[in-house]
């Protein structure tokens, strides 16, 4: 690999790995809050984005590099709410679709077509991550932060288990 796009690589392994650490802090925050169904949904999120880790990783390490790792930042640990929190999932998601949009754009520009081919499957996983996101803020806006409707959303978030994304259909 090209070292502009194998240092992009490696960022993104750190991207992700911030990703994983965000969303604990968040199922730690919710827990806290006695929103368990959420705090549960939130630990699988944290357990996706480490698995989008190691899909870089070992590419990274499948082309003969070594990955390399960068320190991961402390992570917020509170929010205004449950709406502000899911709002910052978004962003966030945002944030890492951009990333992979740019790593994509840079793969092309260094003819890398090894590489490109690999990030499609991130291209496409993130349209899925943003869906399911903004599909979870507006069932809580018609719900309201409290009461029945979120009690009912807290227990359908419960029902989240892990399925590794990146060993399913690519
Ligand atoms: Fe790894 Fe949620 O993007």
């Amino acid at each position: 690999m090209k070292a502009t796009v194998l240092q992009s690589m490696n960022q993104q392994i750190n991207a992700e790995l911030y990703s994983s650490y965000l969303y604990l802090s968040m199922a730690a925050w919710a827990n806290s809050k006695g929103y368990k169904g959420i705090a549960n949904w939130l630990q699988i999120q944290s357990k996706e984005e480490y698995a989008h880790a190691m899909k870089f990783y070992a590419y990274v390490e499948e082309r003969n590099h070594t990955p390399e790792l960068f320190a991961i930042e402390k992570p917020e640990s509170s929010w205004n709410g449950i709406v502000h929190m899911f709002e910052q999932v978004y962003a966030h998601e945002q944030k890492i679709t951009a990333l992979i949009n740019n790593l994509y754009t840079l793969s092309l520009k260094e003819e890398e077509h090894a590489t490109s081919s690999f990030l499609k499957w991130f291209i496409d996983e993130q349209v899925e991550e943003e869906a399911t996101v903004c599909a979870i803020i507006d069932e809580i806006k018609l719900a309201g932060e409290v009461g029945p409707g979120m009690y009912m959303i807290d227990k359908e978030l419960a029902q989240r288990v892990f399925v590794d994304p990146t060993t399913t259909a690519e």
